[in-house]
């Protein structure tokens, strides 16, 4: 017997999901198709483009929000997962119209070129200061291994975390001369 959907036969209707996310510490009330992942659902059903498509395959870490207060890539966990759970993306680091020390520092250091990549890393390098206030440059190597930058080289974006960290403890801390303008030779 041919099997096969029956000519004229009505496909039943895809039904979205509802649910309640908390995202940069608002409540919104989202409707999406279950099978869409975190990232694009902040991107096409909330408008927060800040987060970036790269690879989708959990390779490039230009995806990375918090989830529950750590790195997450959105692109490989399902908005349906993230019902009720604190969502932070690149758009919720600045305290209103205050940059995030993070933010200021990529800023003055010039630790972002194209920028394709900075709010991945800006929000794994926050987790990484929220829980380790003062870390070494291993650390910070180890804490930002999973996001891939083709146009910095990573030096300026160390440097960037360390001089955030610095300024935890020291508002007014400013970068070493030769972080700026290079070793004189
Ligand atoms: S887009 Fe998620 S890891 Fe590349
Ligand atoms: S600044 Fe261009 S990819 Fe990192």
């Amino acid at each position: 017997m041919k099997r096969g959907r029956k000519r004229g036969a009505v496909l039943p209707e895809r039904t979205n999901a509802h649910l309640r996310l908390r995202v940069n510490g608002e409540s919104r009330e989202v409707s999406f198709a279950p099978h869409k992942t975190l990232l694009e659902v902040l991107r096409e059903d909330l408008g927060l483009t800040g987060t970036k498509h790269g690879c989708e395959l959990g390779e490039c870490g230009t995806c990375t929000v918090l989830l529950d207060g750590k790195p997450q890539l959105s692109c490989l966990v399902l908005g349906l997962e993230c019902e009720d759970r604190p969502i932070v993306t690149v758009e919720g680091l600045a305290d209103g119209p205050r940059p995030h020390p993070l933010q200021t520092a990529f800023a003055e250091l010039g630790a972002a070129q194209c920028g394709y990549c900075t709010p991945g890393i800006l929000c794994a390098a926050k987790a990484l200061l929220d829980s380790r206030p003062d870390p070494t440059r291993q650390e910070i190597k180890e804490a930002l291994s999973g996001n891939l930058c083709r146009c910095t080289g990573y030096i300026k974006i160390f440097e960037a975390v360390e001089l955030a960290a610095r300024r935890r403890r020291d508002p007014g801390a400013q970068p070493a001369q030769e972080v700026l303008h290079g070793r004189r030779i």
